[in-house]
């Protein structure tokens, strides 16, 4: 740099000063590579290839074994098994077997396997990062800093939810068996989270890690038979997809974990509709990251370079949609290319590098075709010049900018270090855009004003906001999606729940049994009386009116051979109309939780005000005694008291991740929920269905009993008198 002569003498740099400018600009960073020689000899004895795991011990392939690659050289690394259709059937049979025992064991005894095994990864984590640095191509300070040790943290923090299990979540007990199958690019990490909470609720689990990236999971059964964890607790096949749909169709599964495409997340949830299993699908996103004009544009920056670029943009929350408020785009945007550019992209083991090696051959040929798809398009591509190793797997950060809200680039999950990037002028507008897609993972939303921040953030349908951050995760924090980025979540309580169910030893409520369909009815009331002397016309209830059905047909209701009265008969346009009506309804969800609960409480006062015309009803329309009939009602009164009760106790948490602050989780309502209710106590029933729903803020299209439909036509009439909103 010679400028010093064109300076004015105030502002001209010392020559020291200029001496330490030129040092810096022609300094670059020598190679600091980490020795893989701890792995590689680990590797070394498994020359042989390797086996399952199955019931504590090592089952040789019974097929042909297939290569794992190091996608920064393209060399193999070792030999990994394809479990067979027998083989999976012996691991489930083996976790079927534990499972007994391992529920026996108190919370303690869980607590105390899942520490040792926290403990082992922490005392290996080396070992752990340079492995998954290999398998995956993800840089080393990754996996160093962030893979490793967020597992040892998860199994931690999960040793404290095993010893306090049986207080905390007193009448619930493990699932069952459990299938869980993970993708490759958060190996350790995934197993994880799904291993820690299963294990300390008391399931036995069928563990399937992705094909490309096995070699942690396999490391980490050796150390699960180091500690001594009971025989068929834990079990890892590996193998294809072949074999995850084995998982997914073996009947001895009771519930079913996926982390994933959102294709095969589909493909689950179809094949598993209607088996009784039980799914949570963490899935796909194209997560939005919006800059309001006010933000820190450096820390924007910063964060962008943390959220789409971090492993290599291959992360199911990448903030991989740029939001920027017009008045700044330019500016960033020249930030961001000046950040980009400095990115170093190379080999993975090298503690300098910023990004490493794609996963896979396949992969970074999806993620070229969709930039070369943008290009096609007119978009404006801007790629880094960093010099990309010779051989590999590596793609350079880019930024694709122009993009019209619909492009493919824009929509489509690319899965890769590639940023688009849009504008917006209004807060509104930006929150419009952010939810145009057909995900809702997590968001990042940057302003240096909080009332706008937390404006904006419930505003986004993500499972996850970050403010003025992005990619923040702990064990102690709920994550998980909407919408095509799955149900469930995993971490925190709310994770903890995928694991349990309510014991099914407890003794349960017994209601009134069920009306024999021949039975006479007994009881003829005065409502009946009055029912027969005016010919009353029940009706559909939609958007808070009573609404004549569509078809225009109307249904006796017969007992014993003897018609007790008529229903409407509805057909799929007053469906439609329901949901559409339910759906419009959107104040109910944004009423207060007092609000909420006050509604509760005055439909239960309205239907202690009208006890004897139901329990009249119900005898008439269920054969019930009248005892047991009145007991019925009063069931549901007291429902209905404890779901208003509820309605403003069901709070959110917060939780203090030790690395990031204060995370605040709120619980939210789902939606619009269906409602298909039993003929078992078709008003207990109704109440027991609809009350919870509600009382979150949900809205309900409700099905009633179709034996005994009588009850909900009255019951819509109490609704009318109880303040809630129509829809
Ligand atoms: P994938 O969803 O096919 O594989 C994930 C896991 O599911 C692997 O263990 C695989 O063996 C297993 N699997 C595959 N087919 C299965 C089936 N029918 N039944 C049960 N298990 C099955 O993901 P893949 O092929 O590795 O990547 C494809 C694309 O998915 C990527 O290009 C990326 O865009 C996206 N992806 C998204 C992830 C996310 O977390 N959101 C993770 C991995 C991939």
């Amino acid at each position: 740099m010679n400028t010093a002569n064109k300076t004015p003498a105030t502002a001209r740099p010392s020559v020291r000063q200029s001496a330490v400018s030129e040092i810096l600009d022609t300094m670059s960073y020598g190679p600091a590579p980490e020795s893989p020689s701890a792995a590689t000899a680990w590797l070394a004895g498994h020359s042989a290839g390797f086996d399952l795991f199955v019931n504590g011990a090592w089952v040789p392939a019974e097929g042909p074994r297939f290569a794992s690659i190091n996608p920064a050289d393209s060399r193999e690394l070792a030999q990994i098994a394809q479990a067979s259709p027998t083989q999976v059937d012996a691991a489930v049979a083996a976790a079927r077997a534990a499972l007994p025992g391992w529920q026996a064991l108190s919370g303690h005894q869980r607590a105390k396997f899942l520490y040792a095994i926290a403990r082992e990864l922490q005392k290996h984590a080396r070992l752990f990062a340079v492995l998954e640095t290999l398998d995956n191509g993800k840089p080393i300070r990754e996996s160093r800093d962030i893979d490793i040790p967020l597992a040892i943290r998860h199994f931690y923090h999960h040793a404290g939810w095993a010893q306090l299990l049986a207080t905390e979540y007193a009448g619930h007990e493990a699932v069952g068996v459990v299938g869980q199958i993970v993708p490759w690019n958060f190996p350790l990490l995934m197993l994880a989270w799904k291993l820690a909470p299963a294990l300390a609720c008391g399931n036995t689990v069928v563990f399937k890690p992705a094909e490309s990236t096995s070699l942690t999971a396999l490391l980490f059964a050796e150390l699960a038979q180091r500690i001594g964890l009971p025989p068929g607790v834990l079990n890892i096949i590996t193998g294809d997809g072949a074999v995850g749909q084995a998982i997914v169709a073996h009947a001895g599964v009771d519930k079913l974990a996926f982390t994933g495409s959102t294709e095969v997340g589909r493909a689950i949830r179809e094949a598993t509709a209607g088996s009784g299993k039980r799914l949570s699908l963490e899935l796909g996103g194209k997560s939005p990251y919006i800059v309001f004009a006010d933000a820190d544009l450096d820390g924007a920056v910063e964060g962008l370079v943390d959220s789409i670029f971090f492993n290599q943009g291959q992360v199911c929350c990448a903030g991989s949609r740029l939001l920027v408020q017009e008045s700044v785009q330019a500016d960033l945007l020249a930030r961001l290319r000046t950040r980009m550019a400095k990115i170093r992209v190379g080999d993975p083991l090298d503690k300098n590098t910023d990004m490493g090696a794609i996963v896979d051959a396949a992969q970074l040929a999806r993620i070229s075709g969709l930039v070369d798809g943008a290009r096609g398009q007119g978009l404006t591509v801007w790629q880094s010049e960093a010099a990309l190793p010779a051989a590999g797997c590596f793609y350079p950060p880019t930024l694709i900018s122009d993009a019209d809200p619909s492009a493919e680039v824009v929509q489509t999950e690319v899965f890769g270090p590639v940023l688009v990037a849009m504008s917006f002028r209004t807060p509104a507008e930006a929150v419009a855009l952010a939810n145009n897609t057909v995900y809702g993972l997590a968001a990042s939303v940057w302003s240096e004003s909080i009332s706008l921040a937390l404006e904006v953030a419930p505003q986004i349908q993500a499972g996850v906001v970050w403010v003025n951050s992005a990619n923040r995760f702990d064990a102690s924090c709920g994550f998980g999606g909407y919408r095509q980025s799955g149900f469930g979540r995993e971490g925190g309580r709310e994770g903890l729940r995928e694991y349990l169910k309510p014991c099914t030893t407890a003794a349960s409520v017994r209601l009134a049994p069920a009306a024999a369909p021949t039975a006479t009815p007994t009881v003829v009331t005065p409502l009946a009386a009055a029912s027969a002397a005016i010919n009353r016309t029940a009706k559909l209830y939609v958007g808070g009116a009573q609404q004549r059905p569509d078809g225009g047909y109307t249904r006796a209701v017969v007992l014993g051979g003897r018609e007790v009265g008529q229903v409407p008969e509805g057909n799929r346009k007053d469906i439609r109309n329901a949901v559409e009506a339910a759906r419009k309804a959107t104040g109910w969800a944004a009423n207060s939780a007092h609000g909420r609960a006050q509604v509760l409480f005055y439909l239960a006062e309205n239907l202690a005000a009208r006890a004897q015309d139901f329990t009249d009803l119900l005898a008439l329309d269920t054969d019930v005694s009248a005892e047991a009939a009145r007991a019925e009602v009063e069931a549901g009164i007291e429902r209905l008291f404890h779901h208003a009760a509820w309605a403003d106790k069901y709070d959110g948490a917060v939780h203090q991740a030790p690395l990031h602050g204060i995370v605040t989780a709120l619980n939210e309502p789902i939606g619009v929920i269906g409602l298909v209710c039993p003929d078992q106590a078709p008003l207990l029933a109704l109440v027991s269905m609809l009350a919870p729903a509600v009382a979150m803020g949900n809205r309900v299209v409700l099905l009633p009993s179709r034996r005994n439909p009588l009850v909900a036509t009255e019951f819509y009439q109490l609704l009318d008198t109880s303040d809630l909103p129509g829809g």
